[in-house]
């Protein structure tokens, strides 16, 4: 087995084909554990994790989709049903939160990176122990009214939304950037 397997074999399963069963209480609690460990420059912690299980994923999508209407009042129907389904489509999502907190001598683009690992291993994680995920956004994650759904203090940022499920078939890869195109060698 290569040792870098895991992540030649890293790859998205769409959020709409995570089946039942997600995580058991064990699995999750190891993928969190396990997400946690990030690089951390002056170990800030400027991360956390929210979860949220399906039933929960609806009511927060009916409260999303009231937000969409009452903003667009025009809104078509498709448009408030894609909201409805943005937390519903997997068995479990996990809202990786940053905290950033300006002023600090970590530079706030720091403390994003530090969050959008946990995010990352987030994904390898749920992986290595057989589910399929996704890291999706939309603009739940840029909209301060919907962070305030998700319990969000006012720097805090809901930065991913990873859904982990259970893949229903094979995902076909897609082309990955190549070391030819990607490495070169700073020269003097
Ligand atoms: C920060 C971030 C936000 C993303 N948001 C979305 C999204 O809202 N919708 C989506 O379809 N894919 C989104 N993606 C892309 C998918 O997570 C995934 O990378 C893509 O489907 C390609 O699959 P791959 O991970 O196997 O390369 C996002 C990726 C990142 C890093």
């Amino acid at each position: 087995m290569n040792p870098l397997d895991l992540l030649l074999q890293r790859r998205s399963h769409p959020s709409r084909q995570l089946l039942d069963p997600g995580p058991d209480a064990d699995q999750l609690r190891a993928l969190v554990e396990a997400a946690l460990r990030v690089p951390d420059h002056g170990k800030l912690e400027p991360f956390r994790i929210l979860g949220v299980r399906r039933d929960a994923g609806r009511v927060l999508g009916e409260r999303l989709a009231a937000i969409t209407a009452r903003r667009e009042p025009g809104a078509d129907a498709a448009t408030l049903d894609k909201d409805r389904s943005r937390f519903d489509r997997a068995p479990l999502c996990l809202i990786v939160v940053a905290k950033l907190v300006e002023g600090l001598k970590i530079p706030t683009q720091e403390q994003l990176l530090s969050a959008g690992c946990v995010a990352h291993n987030l994904l390898l994680g749920a992986q290595a122990l057989g589910f399929g995920a996704q890291w999706i956004t939309g603009w739940p994650a840029f909209d301060r009214e919907a962070a305030t759904l998700f319990g969000l203090d006012d720097d805090e940022h809901a930065i991913a939304f990873i859904h982990i499920g259970t893949r229903d078939g094979d995902t076909p890869d897609r082309a990955r950037p190549s070391f030819d195109a990607k490495y070169s060698e700073w020269q003097a």
